[in-house]
């Protein structure tokens, strides 16, 4: 066991419905493990200037089912620069900070390494993310929560497409990856589904829609990754506006957008959460840094944090033949 006295704890990044409960769990097993643990409010921007509080056993009650992060969160460009991460450290020698925990995606995993190989304080990542594109785990913790709020609101779409027969272009969150897009297309039985991982071709989109609303006069829902390569819903929208074929299509665009971010985590969420943030602090005390810890088929595991940004995770492309053989 590797001797931690005082542990800096942090979210960073998206926000993602889980955090909370992650933050628990990181603070009431380092307590458990009579380590002191120090907030850092704001992420690595916090962390440059210093934004710390101290945390114990009661700080995280009753936060477990809240969304957002009683943390905060930011993106920081000074952390991108090696002054801003020599400050950083400063302020972490300075308040006696020798290991860190990071709960956040790609972007804070990726900071957390460079810092790693840097300046050499242990880290152990957790992830926090409701794009679910961490390679190194199944699930990223925010994922499902978001997946539920999207199907939700397409399932209300539908009533409203239905009654009046219309064709709804419906965004959801994923600049870089389509988990959210293609679950909840195949969970809310939309009649196309739009990714990133795929390139848009506009002709097979225009027929496929021309056969669902003309010859089977049919409602119609294509969920858009926003991230997807034709420029997202108001983009294609646009480009059927233009087209003269479908001017009798009753056409709407619906941007779920940042409402997928909040809301009470799931209870899958809080369970990821809470097994993730007990298991980071023991991957420290077992003398691990510089890791992600991630769950693989209901089982912690542990990646090395390069690879988590450095690898692609792919989306399962039998569940893309799925949604179109069932639309
Ligand atoms: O990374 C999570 C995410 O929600 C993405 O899906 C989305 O593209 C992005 O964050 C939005 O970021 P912001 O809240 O900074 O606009």
């Amino acid at each position: 066991m590797v001797a931690l006295q005082r542990l800096g704890i942090f979210t960073s990044g998206g926000d993602a419905p889980g955090m909370n409960a992650c933050l628990r769990a990181v603070v009431r097993t380092a307590v458990s493990n009579d380590i002191e643990v120090v907030g850092i409010r704001r992420g690595y921007a916090g962390m440059i200037d210093g934004d710390f509080v101290e945390m114990d056993g009661r700080s995280v009650s009753n936060i477990l089912h809240m969304g957002g992060t009683i943390l905060k969160s930011a993106r920081s460009d000074r952390f991108r620069t090696a002054e801003g991460r020599l400050e950083a450290q400063r302020q972490l020698k300075e308040a006696e900070i020798d290991a860190l925990v990071a709960i956040g995606g790609d972007g804070t995993l990726q900071g957390a390494s460079i810092f790693y190989e840097e300046h050499k304080i242990p880290v152990v990542g957790c992830p926090g993310t409701i794009d679910n594109d961490l390679f190194g785990t199944d699930d990223t913790i925010g994922y499902d929560t978001a997946l539920n709020t999207a199907l939700e609101n397409i399932d209300r779409i539908r009533d409203t497409a239905d009654a009046h027969n219309r064709l709804f272009l419906v965004e959801v969150m994923g600049r870089d990856s389509g988990f959210i897009a293609l679950h909840c297309a195949i969970g809310g039985g939309a009649e196309l589904v739009l990714i990133p991982e795929t390139l848009t071709d506009m002709k097979s989109v225009k027929d496929k829609i021309k056969s669902l609303m003309f010859s089977q006069s049919r409602s119609s829902i294509v969920v858009v990754a926003e991230g997807e390569d034709f420029g997202g819903a108001s983009r294609i929208a646009e480009e059927l506006q233009n087209d003269s074929s479908f001017a009798s299509i009753d056409l709407r665009v619906s941007i779920l957008g940042h409402t997928q971010r909040g809301g009470a985590p799931s209870a899958r969420d809080r369970v990821l959460a809470s097994r993730l943030g007990c298991a980071a602090v023991e991957s420290l005390l077992e003398g691990h840094s510089n890791i992600m810890v991630g769950m693989i088929n209901d089982e912690i595991k542990i990646t090395p944090m390069r690879n988590v940004w450095s690898r692609k995770k792919n989306i399962d492309y039998e569940l893309l033949r799925l949604s179109e053989v069932l639309s």
